[in-house]
């Protein structure tokens, strides 16, 4: 198996008082999309400053492409895309990229190639000679990461990269993305946007108060275990009370029932019992919940043990 694109383990921060990580842990795959999620204040900006080096005084494990976190080797082949970042607005897109590869030490002929491929990556092809100043916030945000492509690097830092960005503009810049992932290279992003994450993330992580209180694949922290939606054929109904006496859990869901499994149950039997009732079934999913109930749900459990009476 490959070396981590980047990892992290027990990774600890403070600022004065306040705790800004409290020992993560997280490893990213080369060419994997990460999304790293949670509110604001949850230490998302803080994890990746410490990743390229910007912040310091941290404790823990912190590796970037299998060096230790700040190591300058390795900042020349990584992008990053700041949150609240702002270009002079009398430059064009190309002129832009001009300038920032000619202080990247980028050739001139690179240059001359890289630029156009980079601002077609990046959906800005046609705007290239337009000035900034005209640019929506989604196409700023877009040659933001156009910048940080300059230098071709493997591993690319977006925070918050739709944050403030139209739902057209946050559509486009999903696009880029599953383009930058196309190209193989490794993509780390913050956001505290989540409904939109799901669609593209392989895996996210979920930040809250400087701890991870969730991490997998996506398709997999959003299945519901255990709960399916079964539908019958029109104008059947579903002996629930006969389920019931089999101890399964079923509720009706519209026109259909929602049936939560317990722990040794499998759905199996339910198939078989409708079947057998002469009932055809016409619809069997396994529910699933969208990344944004995951969050408010862990949210909620985490929040609930601080309102336990105050000890006496
Ligand atoms: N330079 C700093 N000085 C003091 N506190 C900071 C600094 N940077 C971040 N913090 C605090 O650390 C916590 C985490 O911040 P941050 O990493 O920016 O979170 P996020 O990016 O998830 O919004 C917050 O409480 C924030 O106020
Ligand atoms: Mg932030």
């Amino acid at each position: 198996m490959n070396a981590p694109a980047l990892e992290t383990r027990d990774l600890a921060k403070r600022y004065g008082k306040i705790e800004a990580l409290r020992g993560v842990s997280l490893s990213v795959e080369p060419g994997e999309i990460y999304g790293l999620l949670g509110q604001n204040g949850a230490g998302k900006t803080t994890l990746i400053k410490i990743l390229l080096g910007i912040t310091r005084n941290w404790k823990g494990e912190a590796r970037l492409l299998g060096q230790p976190a700040g190591k300058s080797a390795v900042l020349a082949r990584v992008g990053y895309l700041p949150e609240d970042h702002r270009f002079p607005e009398y430059h064009t897109g190309a002129s832009l990229l001009q300038f920032y590869g000619q202080l990247l030490g980028v050739s001139r002929d690179l240059r001359r190639t890289r630029i156009p491929a980079i601002l077609d990556t990046v959906g800005l092809a046609d705007r290239m000679h337009t000035k900034i100043r005209g640019y929506s916030k989604g196409m700023k945000q877009r040659l933001g990461v156009a910048q940080a492509l300059m230098h071709d690097p493997e591993v690319i830092f977006l925070d918050e990269p739709t944050d403030g960005v139209d739902p057209l503009g946050r559509k486009e810049i999903r696009t880029m993305i599953l383009q930058l992932k196309a190209q193989n290279r490794t993509i780390f992003l913050n956001s505290h946007l989540l409904g939109e994450v799901e669609l593209i993330c392989d895996r996210v992580g979920i930040l809250q108060k400087g701890r991870m209180v969730r991490e997998g694949e996506v398709a997999t922290l959003t299945r519901q275990k255990g709960s399916f939606l079964v539908g019958l054929a029109p104008g059947q109904t579903l002996p629930v009370a006969e389920l019931q006496k089999l101890d399964y859990v079923v509720a009706p869901y519209g026109e259909r029932w929602e049936i939560h499994l317990r722990d040794d149950q499998t759905i199996d039997p339910v198939v078989d019992f409708i079947r057998s009732q002469g009932l055809n079934l016409r619809h069997l999913v396994e529910k699933r919940q969208s990344l944004e109930d995951l969050f408010l749900e862990t949210l909620k459990e985490r929040e609930a043990p601080t309102q336990r009476p105050v000890p006496r």
